[in-house]
């Protein structure tokens, strides 16, 4: 038996912020981090709140919330009484509602507290996910949260919020994007369902991120990579992700590299794992690689036969990575490889014994990760 359940109703396109003036008369607490309070972007969530009896804004996540700001969030919401909490930000930002939201409902598992979470980055998915990830500083590791509870009640996609992303930005997030629907794709559980969501996730991300990073205010390329952070995240909500995330999320965690900077310079390298490209041709391709070919086909790459249509889809995320000025190598990155060396068995214990590691559709091993590691170490 198969499941899929999509529990988030999700707001999207021109004015979705419109959403949150169908609120009223509850405590509304905005959690963000410093930079969304002081560009305005904050105060615009609030003046959309406005028939709520009170609004209070809690402006101090800051990337990778550890977890002393989880009991901080949780501090906050109990004095300012919330039913509704208003995530806005990054992937950081609307994890550290999350869990705060989660504690609260844990302490108190009557508790009325509503979440909406507002992206203002096109990457994470964080919004329709039940994942959330908090990272306990002083030893350098990133715990996944995985609880239904997570997941928002609503999701707002409105691309006004997005349009000030960086390039740099948008480029990595967008990678976290293209390497959610790809992994959801071949995951061991994909199903129909979520295949649905990840092909469509997929296109989208291939034809517009080129878009968004080039012309950041070209609206329409902003609206459709919110779409595709959003059905790549629903997608692997369902089935997971694989590889490709469990050595990024040992890596970030290690070496504080931007979470989809370090999904983007694994992926050609996973890609080529989980599709058996080493020395096979043809025959009996690996389930995956039969996937990434249609995936190939789907965006229009020449695909005469599943191994031309893998190479192709490697050559051109390949390219996509070179035109935005994403490193290949963890070198390129500024990552100083001594440092990495000794870091690297906690590397590979780490990636081994993540969840995601589970779903990804070939086994792997200590000594493949390894040799993946030195693909991208220089
Ligand atoms: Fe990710």
């Amino acid at each position: 038996m198969k499941r899929f359940k999509i529990k988030t109703e999700v707001c999207f396109s021109e004015n979705a912020i419109d959403a949150l003036t169908e609120i009223k008369g509850k405590n509304a607490v905005i959690f963000t981090d410093s930079f969304m309070a002081s560009s305005g972007a904050a105060d615009r969530i609030a003046e959309k709140l406005g028939n709520c009896s009170s609004i209070r804004i809690f402006d101090k996540v800051k990337p990778d919330p550890p977890i002393e700001l989880v009991t901080e969030g949780l501090e906050f919401l109990r004095n300012a009484n919330a039913d509704v909490v208003v995530a806005l930000g990054g992937g950081s930002s609307i994890d550290a509602a999350k869990s705060v939201v989660l504690m609260a409902k844990r302490v108190n598992p009557a508790s009325p507290i509503r979440l909406i979470a507002i992206p203002t980055t096109s990457g994470t998915g964080s919004e329709v996910t039940q994942f959330a990830v908090i990272t306990d500083a002083q030893k350098g590791v990133k715990y996944p949260l995985v609880d239904e509870q997570l997941l928002p009640d609503m999701a707002i996609l409105d691309p006004s919020l997005v349009m000030t992303a960086p390039p740099g930005i948008t480029a990595d997030t967008g990678f976290d994007v293209i390497t959610h629907a790809l992994e959801a794709y071949v995951s061991k559980n994909a199903s129909d369902a979520s295949d649905a969501l990840a092909e469509k996730a997929f296109e989208l991300a291939f034809e517009f991120l080129p878009r968004a990073f080039k012309n950041g205010t070209d609206y329409m390329a902003r609206d459709k990579m919110h779409s595709a952070s959003c059905l790549a995240g629903m997608a692997f909500n369902g089935v997971s992700l694989g590889v490709n995330h469990s050595i990024a999320h040992a890596l970030g965690g290690k070496l504080h590299i931007p979470h989809g900077r370090a999904n983007a310079i694994l992926l050609p390298h996973v890609i080529a794992f989980n599709a058996d490209l080493d020395g096979h041709f043809g025959a009996d391709d690996t389930e995956a690689a039969v996937k990434y070919a249609k995936l190939a086909q789907r965006v229009g790459l020449p695909c005469t036969n599943v191994r031309m249509g893998v190479l192709n889809l490697i050559q051109e995320l390949t390219y996509m990575m070179q035109m935005m000025h994403i490193p290949m190598t963890l070198s390129e990155m500024g990552i100083d490889l001594e440092e990495f060396e000794l870091i690297r068995p906690s590397v590979v214990e780490a990636a081994l014994a993540d969840v995601c590691t589970l779903t990804n559709p070939k086994r792997v091993s200590a000594k493949r990760i390894n040799r993946i590691l030195d693909t991208i170490a220089r």
